[in-house]
């Protein structure tokens, strides 16, 4: 696997964050994501008039994964509209888990970190993953 161009993903992550659909909260948000055969993944968050049924941007974005053949995920970032780095929540941390596991690097406001290190014992990791 060849070196992750942090650049290049919050760039297209950024660019997502212009296709979001906002109305609600009017927070835009957009994520990226290269997986371990370089392919990159994107998706935007997508609201909803029920408030509950919103669609983070990582739910976008690991049905891209799915929908363009699946795979596990290496790097991941999420930006805001002003192309900041911002953290998965709690939900989509589980999600991002799952199709990337422990090792997927994440860029982070506090810098690039594990998934390990963003939801440590993780839920169905075994338990010497999860620590
Ligand atoms: N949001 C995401 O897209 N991803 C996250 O990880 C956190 C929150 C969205 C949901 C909602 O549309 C907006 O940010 C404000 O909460």
């Amino acid at each position: 696997m060849a070196e992750i161009d942090w650049t290049a993903l919050k760039s297209a992550a950024t660019e997502m964050t212009r296709r979001s659909y906002a109305p609600y909260s009017q927070y835009r948000v957009g994520a990226a994501a290269v997986t371990t055969d370089g392919r990159v993944v994107t998706g935007c968050n997508v609201e909803n008039e029920s408030y509950g049924l919103t669609l983070c941007a990582e739910c976008g974005l690991i049905s891209q994964l799915q929908a363009s053949g699946g795979g596990r995920l290496a790097g991941f970032v999420c930006v805001n509209a002003d192309g900041e780095a911002i953290t998965p929540c709690g939900r989509c941390r589980q999600l991002l888990m799952e199709h990337g596991g422990p090792d997927l690097l994440v860029y982070s406001p506090a810098g690039i970190v594990t998934m390990r290190e963003m939801l440590p014992q993780a839920w169905g990791l075994p338990k010497e993953d999860a620590q």
